[in-house]
């Protein structure tokens, strides 16, 4: 560094300006880790801020020559307007839940029938903390920094490059050998002590506080303004990857410790396992020390080692066989019911919510308390009036546990379920066998419209930027919007638009705002669409499935029409969607059914275009792309869930029973009647051999 010093800002010409600022960053990065994460700094502050101000002068001479890994971007690009959207290369999944020993036991035995493994087969695992915070992606292209995203709804994020650039643990150039491309992703989170700091500089400014350190993290990232995010101590541990080439392959130990040969803070608590004993002991002693790290975590997460067998295990839904997170225990207090209301969901279930006296829980304030339905309340006698404990595990909502027997005051009463709409006044009824109590009031019940539009504008259905909890109960007083099309007549109708100008709050700004956001939700993918009519059982995973399945709209609704009027082929090709249970199918059935359904669809479909859901990648290729197989008799080489997943991956549709639209009959050892039937029908028929060739893809 010496011999760079020495020649005056003044006096570098371009391309010696371009080399020292490359070096300079080097260097920079290389300080930074030293100091912040390795906390063993090589230099003093005065030599340390002597470079910075050098890479400043520098780039003030020549800004073109900025880079994209320069040190001054940790300070913070200019405010933007809003985040652009990045779509995920490779979907960014959450984790299933484990509650107990035995639901980690199950886990691994679900991993050795998958595999085909006996018990004794050895499988390693690594254990590591579930950190309470919010996932992100880095992508790195030739070892820069070009990307940062938030995790979103796991196939499309929010581009916040700018604010990820400003934190300390994430390197903008990777140490070492660079691969081509690697997307490194992890959980930001913020530290107890600078979560307490935060909040209390902002009480002292009179700002709200954050709820929590996760509430604070996510919020810090998420501002418009990077510098904002560069005041804020968020931090940053790897722990997956993404797009990456070359592959990651070997063991997740392993690349572990590549993340850290290349800059990277992964978690010291993580650890080896080789049983579930060893695991729930690791899960046991990290509970202990819960408090000690510093930070939230929420649980542990027990990821299986090997790479190439997580490969093979994949996933269901959105979460990892190869994956679980085993929970901490949730978080108890006492407090006192104030009042027991009912409220009116989406498709008119009447929830029972107690109203609480409020009471911080594991670090949150809880004023509102979940009592399920009217059998819960009935069970535990829970009054008005009574002492309760009340239960807070991660994201769920807070539900009373128990009531504490002994604190009962005098003179209360039982509460009395309603068997009326407290809403619309129409009749509530409960249907033999079920738990819950639903308002009959369909579409004349303004609570339930209320909350169908809710769910309509939501982030994972259209997803409306300026419209939420708040604003749809607004428009829908003023008598703007009744139904998901009028939505889209707000932006098409300069009567409405009017009206909405005369709205409280509701600015010319807003209004432009809205209405353009509005504009952009015109095309739609089909999945997308599917989720937000808001039919019962189905939720994001369902209409990703469905939208799959019947890839463009009129596949979907000619299927639809068909399921509704009772036709078995098409109630069967339903049924045969791996994931699509019975519930699901009659809610179909139903929705489909209803004229005024039919008609609220086709007037939506007046301004609005669906896309069909792209195709996964490996359908192009595969022989089996586009094929409905079937599996028959027992597969030595692999267990039937992994051949039915693999097929399903290369873009076959897997059913149960042969049939004239069967393309493949695959026959393991002892098959019976399929194996004749697919004869007699003509349809081509593989042995295990001719499948496992198929499987390679
Ligand atoms: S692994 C396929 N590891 O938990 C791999 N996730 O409930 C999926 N999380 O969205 C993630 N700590 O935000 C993994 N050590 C850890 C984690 C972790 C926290 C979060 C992450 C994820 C969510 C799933």
């Amino acid at each position: 560094m010496d011999a760079l010093k020495t020649t005056p800002v003044e006096d570098l010409a371009e391309d010696e300006a371009a080399a020292e600022l490359a070096r300079l960053a080097k260097a920079i990065a290389h300080h930074d880790r030293r100091y912040y994460q390795e906390d063993a700094p090589e230099i003093d502050d005065a030599a340390y801020d002597e470079l910075r101000r050098r890479n400043s002068a520098i780039e003030a001479r020549f800004p073109h020559l900025i880079r994209a890994d320069s040190p001054s971007q940790r300070i913070g690009a200019p405010p933007v307007a809003a985040f652009g959207k990045v779509r995920h290369a490779v979907p960014m999944l959450s984790l299933d839940n484990a509650f107990d020993e035995e639901e980690v036991a199950e886990f691994v035995r679900r991993i050795r029938r998958f595999l085909n493994l006996g018990e004794d087969a050895a499988l390693d695992f690594v254990a590591e903390p579930k950190i309470d915070g919010l996932s992100a992606t880095l992508r790195y292209e030739r070892g820069v920094l070009v990307q940062g995203a938030t995790r979103g709804d796991g196939s499309e994020g929010e581009d916040v490059t700018a604010n990820l650039k400003t934190l300390q643990d994430v390197p903008l150039q990777l140490d070492g050998d660079a691969p081509a491309v690697l997307e490194v992703r992890g959980e930001v989170y913020m530290e107890h002590e600078a979560f307490a700091a935060l909040n209390q500089a902002r009480s002292q400014a009179g700002e709200a506080v954050f709820a929590n350190p996760r509430n604070a993290a996510a919020g810090s990232l998420r501002q418009l303004d990077p510098s904002i995010t560069a005041k804020r101590p968020l931090r940053f541990f790897a722990y997956s990857w993404g797009e990456a080439e070359p592959k990651v392959t070997g063991t997740y130990g392993g690349f572990l410790e590549r993340l850290r040969g290349l800059g990277f803070r992964t978690n010291p608590q993580t650890r080896h396992g080789s049983s579930v004993d060893d695991l729930v002991a690791y899960h046991a002693e990290l509970g202990h020390h819960r408090a000690d790290l510093g930070y939230d975590i929420d649980g542990v997460v027990y990821k299986l080692d090997r790479i190439d067998l997580q490969e093979r295990l994949g996933f269901v839904g959105r979460a990892p066989r190869w994956a679980i997170a085993h929970k901490f225990a949730a978080e108890q207090a006492e407090t006192t019911i104030e009042d027991i209301q009912i409220q009116v969901g989406r498709t008119g279930a009447l929830t029972p919510v107690a109203h609480l006296k409020p009471v911080t829980v594991g670090g949150v304030v809880v004023a509102r308390a979940t009592l399920h339905n009217q059998d819960y309340i009935q069970e535990k006698d829970i009054r008005i009036g009574d002492t309760v404990v009340v239960q807070r595990a991660g994201d769920v909502i807070p539900q009373v546990v128990e009531v504490v027997a002994q604190l009962r005051p005098e003179g209360t009463v039982p509460f009395t379920f309603p068997d009326r709409c407290p809403v619309c006044g129409s009749q509530a009824v409960r249907p033999e066998g079920e738990a819950i109590r639903r308002c009959t009031g369909g579409l004349i019940c303004p609570a339930q419209l209320v909350e169908r539009l809710k769910h309509f504008v939501a982030r994972d259905a259209f997803d409306i930027e300026g419209l939420g909890k708040l604003q749809i109960p607004q428009l829908h007083e003023a008598g703007l919007v009744e139904s998901p099309a009028d939505l889209f007549r707000l932006a098409s109708e300069p009567d409405r638009k009017a009206k909405l100008l005369e709205l409280p709050r509701w600015g010319a700004k807003k209004v432009e705002n809205l209405l353009t956001a509005i504009e952009e939700r015109r095309r739609i993918g089909l999945d997308r669409f599917v989720y937000a009519l808001g039919i019962r059982f189905i939720g994001e995973v369902n209409a990703k499935l469905l939208a799959r399945h019947y890839h463009d709209l009129d596949h979907f609704r000619e299927a639809m029409a068909k399921v509704a009027e009772g036709d078995a082929d098409a109630r069967a090709e339903l049924e045969a969607i791996d994931g699509v249970g019975p519930k699901l199918v009659e809610a179909l059935a139903e929705f489909f059914a209803e004229a005024h359904n039919l008609d609220a669809v086709d007037d939506l479909l007046t301004y609005v275009t669906v896309v069909p859901v792209e195709a996964p990648k490996a359908q192009a290729t595969s022989r089996l792309a586009g094929k409905t197989v079937v599996f028959t008799g027992t597969l030595e080489q692999m267990s039937r869930a992994e051949a039915k997943a693999r097929a399903e991956q290369l873009g076959a549709k897997v059913t149960g029973s042969v049939s004239k639209s069967t393309d493949l009959v695959i026959v393991g050892a002892d098959a019976g009647s399929k194996a004749k039937k697919a004869a007699e029908l003509g349809v081509e028929v593989v042995d295990e051999a001719g499948w496992l060739a198929l499987a390679k893809g």
